[in-house]
């Protein structure tokens, strides 16, 4: 059995999964220092053409929004946290002044986007704090378009866990579980990559079916 975690193991997951104040402020700006190579590898992941809509679930201090911007990408995004939305929508000012990014809060349970809407969907270490994956890969489904791919990064429980990480916050899933929940929530070729990052990162790949799948 691994060794729970102290105090600031404690605090600290709760501002990695609902960064708030002028700490999470802090932590949004660290974050990258953990998170780039997961979510660089993510965007390479969606193989996106140009002008593409992206959704990102969980977006943080807004980094991926910005550089999925700079590719020429519109980006639909969702974050828990009023302090993250507040933190990406100040980094990304000209795209969410003109339209290029829209910046929600929201736990994912309710998008408030279009059935449809995006081309390609992200989330990279913000799973965890969903304590249901159903209904947030169920909207993440209805957003995306037919055809459209989903790259998730995030831990699993395969690996051993940090023991900083509170478990009551980070709900790390097996691999086969979160497999699992993609299938059962409409997902099709759903593929786990074989490589890992420093943090042992997973990813995995993920579309909707097309109408002609549908029709099958
Ligand atoms: C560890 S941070 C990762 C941020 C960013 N994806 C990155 O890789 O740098 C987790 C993010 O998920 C957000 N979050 C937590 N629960 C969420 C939920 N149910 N729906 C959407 N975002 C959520 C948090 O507010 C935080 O910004």
């Amino acid at each position: 059995m691994s060794a729970a975690p102290g105090p600031v193991g404690r605090y600290r997951s709760r501002q990695s999964g609902l960064p708030s104040g002028l700490v999470g402020r802090l932590f949004g700006r660290l974050m990258p220092r953990d998170t780039a190579t997961a979510n660089d590898h993510a965007i390479e992941l969606l193989d996106l053409a140009p002008a593409v809509t992206v959704l990102e679930l969980g977006f943080g201090q807004g980094r991926t929004v910005q550089r999925l911007v700079e590719r020429g990408c519109r980006v639909i995004g969702a974050d828990a946290s009023a302090t993250m939305v507040a933190q990406a929508t100040a980094r990304n000012r000209a795209a969410c002044r003109d339209g290029r990014a829209r910046l929600a809060r929201s736990d994912g349970t309710t998008l408030p986007f279009a059935d449809a809407s995006a081309d390609a969907a992200l989330t990279v270490h913000t799973l965890y704090f969903v304590p249901d994956l159903a209904p947030v890969l169920v909207e993440v489904h209805r957003v995306l378009r037919p055809g459209g791919r989903l790259v998730i990064a995030a831990r699993t429980a395969d690996d051993p866990t940090p023991t900083w990480m509170d478990p009551n916050v980070y709900r790390i899933r097996t691999a086969a579980q979160l497999v699992d929940a993609l299938r059962s929530t409409g997902f099709v070729s759903i593929e786990r990559r074989p490589e890992r990052d420093p943090h042992g990162t997973n990813w995995f790949v993920a579309t909707t079916p097309r109408a002609a799948d549908a029709r099958r």
